[in-house]
């Protein structure tokens, strides 16, 4: 597969607050790009940051770490670029490259979620509008995929899981349809083939609103596989507390479950100085541009 252009979201202001961030910070220092995917972000501190700012990006998924070896190979051959994968809720300093340890920690950027690459990836069926097997996960070297996440768990459990992730109202008939059709072995390892089941859990007429029926319900077990908000609660609740005082977090986010974390965690007045009041939201231009800015909300926080 060809990756295509990954236009960065909110660039402009992420840039921004990080380039008056890190001029508190003299000398060398360490920038984390949690979620690396095309490398468009880390492409522009590369270009825009000064050489001193050294920037360790990292992701779950060992395919954009691959490629981005190839694409900044000089940027890695003289140190200022280090890929790691990792699940950034894992990262600990241990985990930090020997020659970036010890150096002040000044701004950690997450853009959540996906990449358009993974979405469109048919492998991995993330997507209901491709045919693909159910699996779901962005680290395909562990972890349950959708399909034996559907199968493992009881009705009810699934219903929760459909409703709190993918805050679906029909979350119950959903669950229910999907296990009678596990138990008459109706239930089909494909992607568009559950998109289809999960339609008929509505009445006709709410079958084709704005966004498809089965948005929900896909969001909710990709979030569940992958444990999206268990990974962001690490990083919340402990990898960006490694930042040095002065030091700034960056997270884009793209539904409200992961956009009411970020908010509560900046909240404590101890330790954070919000400099977001209310979150960033991509401008006109940026719509036009880039259609998965349209959910996109950022929040910038300072370590006080
Ligand atoms: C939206 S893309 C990032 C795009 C990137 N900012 C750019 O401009 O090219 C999100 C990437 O983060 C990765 N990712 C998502 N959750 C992660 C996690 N918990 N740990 C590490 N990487 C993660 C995904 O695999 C994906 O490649």
């Amino acid at each position: 597969m060809n990756p295509s252009v990954h236009i960065p979201i909110m660039a402009e202001p992420i840039l921004a607050a990080f380039k008056e961030g890190l001029e508190k910070f003299s000398g060398n220092v360490v920038l984390i790009d949690a979620t690396f995917g095309g490398g468009g972000h880390t492409g522009i501190f590369l270009r825009d940051l000064p050489s001193r700012v050294k920037i360790l990006a990292l992701d779950q998924d060992e395919g954009p770490i691959l490629r981005g070896q190839t694409q900044f190979k000089d940027e890695i051959a003289s140190g200022r670029l280090h890929l790691k994968h990792i699940n950034f809720g894992d990262l600990t300093r241990d985990e930090f490259p020997e020659a970036l340890r010890n150096l002040p920690l000044g701004a950690i950027l997450a853009d959540l979620g996906f990449s358009s690459d993974q979405l469109e990836d048919p492998e991995r069926g993330i997507s209901f509008q491709r045919e693909g097997p159910l699996d779901m996960r962005l680290n395909r070297q562990k972890g349950a995929t959708a399909w034996d996440v559907v199968h493992e768990l009881s009705e009810r459990e699934l219903a929760d899981i459909i409703y709190k992730y993918g805050e679906e109202r029909m979350s119950r008939k959903i669950s229910m349809l999907i296990k009678s059709a596990i138990r008459s072995k109706t239930l089909e390892n494909s992607t568009t083939a559950l998109a289809s089941l999960v339609e008929r859990a509505f009445p006709p007429k709410l079958r084709h609103g704005r966004i498809h029926a089965a948005t929900r319900t896909f969001q909710a077990l990709r979030i569940f596989v992958n444990q999206e908000l268990g990974a962001l609660e690490n990083l919340l609740g402990s990898v960006i507390l490694n930042l040095d005082p002065g030091g700034r977090a960056a997270i884009l986010s793209f539904h409200s479950l992961e956009d009411r974390a970020v908010k509560l965690a900046f909240r404590e007045r101890e330790i954070w100085r919000a400099l977001t009041k209310k979150p960033i939201e991509a401008d006109e231009a940026e719509l036009e541009r880039n259609s998965r800015s349209r959910s996109a909300k950022l929040r910038i926080a300072e370590k006080l």
